[in-house]
């Protein structure tokens, strides 16, 4: 990826970091976007760190326009920011639900709409979207977040038909992954090892996942050995969405 630059929102921590930090190692150069710094040393003229609430459209235009300015192409976007709220159709405010609807589906389409011009003229651009399983099964309470990740699979969908072929766009739908998002959720509970243990019986893998599996996987679709995927949305969830509610080992 010498050469190349991938634009990765929310990517301080967590999944965004370890893509960032793998596209980096595979040579490419590396633009983050996040409200707050990335925990690792970023200085290098190969990394861009930009204070950025990828929410907003001017704040991603600009960011954007620096980042091709700087490297001289923008080639990949990992769509990662998000957030979790907690919440029904009842129970949800109508503030939750735009804050979660503003970060977790319209930063991805700003952040495309921006990307995408300068995609076209390299004419090998790749969109990564992070989804999530709840794109296919749903838990309770997570009303907005659940709602947010299925539209994106329509996002991505329409980004790839609209765009083909000289940008392609995937989803990638995790299971639990543990990552300082997951942590704070289970830190909610008065039982964090009991709800960390609930986690891990959920999948089939009987582990978690690591924010570095969900980041090769990333950069394989970013690949062109990936070539010929495009408006997928591509599960890495230790079979967590084949199995049957409640059904238990031996
Ligand atoms: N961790 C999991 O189990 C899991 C499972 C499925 C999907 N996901 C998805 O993966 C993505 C990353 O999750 P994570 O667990 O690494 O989260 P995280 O909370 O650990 O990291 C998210 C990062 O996004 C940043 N961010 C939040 N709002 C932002 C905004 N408006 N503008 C810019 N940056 C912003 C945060 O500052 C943080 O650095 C999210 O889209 C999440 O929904 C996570």
């Amino acid at each position: 990826m010498k050469n190349k630059t991938a634009i990765i929102t929310g990517a301080s921590k967590g999944i965004g970091l370890a893509c960032a930090q793998l596209f980096f190692a595979e040579g490419a150069n590396v633009v983050l976007l996040d409200l707050v710094p990335p925990s690792v040393d970023v200085h290098d003229k190969r990394w861009l760190f930009f204070a950025c609430d990828v929410s907003k459209s001017e704040a991603v235009k600009a960011a954007v326009e620096k980042a091709h300015n700087t490297f001289g192409s923008i080639d990949y976007l990992v769509n990662n920011a998000g957030i979790q709220r907690y919440g029904t159709a009842t129970t949800t405010t109508e503030e939750a639900w735009d804050e979660v609807m503003n970060v977790n589906l319209k930063s991805q389409f700003l952040c495309a709409r921006h990307c995408i011009p300068f995609m076209q003229q390299s004419g090998n651009g790749v969109i990564i979207n992070i989804s999530s399983v709840q794109a296919f099964v749903s838990q309770h309470n997570v009303l907005a977040y659940t709602t947010a990740k299925t539209a994106l699979l329509g996002l991505t969908r329409s980004i790839a038909v609209d765009y083909a072929p000289q940008v392609r766009c995937v989803a990638v739908c995790p299971g639990t992954i543990d990552t300082p998002m997951l942590r704070e959720a289970i830190n909610l509970s008065p039982d964090p090892a009991a709800v960390m243990q609930e986690c891990v019986d959920m999948h089939p893998a009987a582990r978690i996942g690591t924010p570095q599996e969900v980041a090769a996987l990333v950069i394989f679709l970013c690949s062109d050995k990936a070539g010929f995927i495009t408006g997928q949305a591509i599960r890495i969830d230790g079979g967590l969405g084949i199995t049957i509610a409640g059904s238990k080992r031996d």
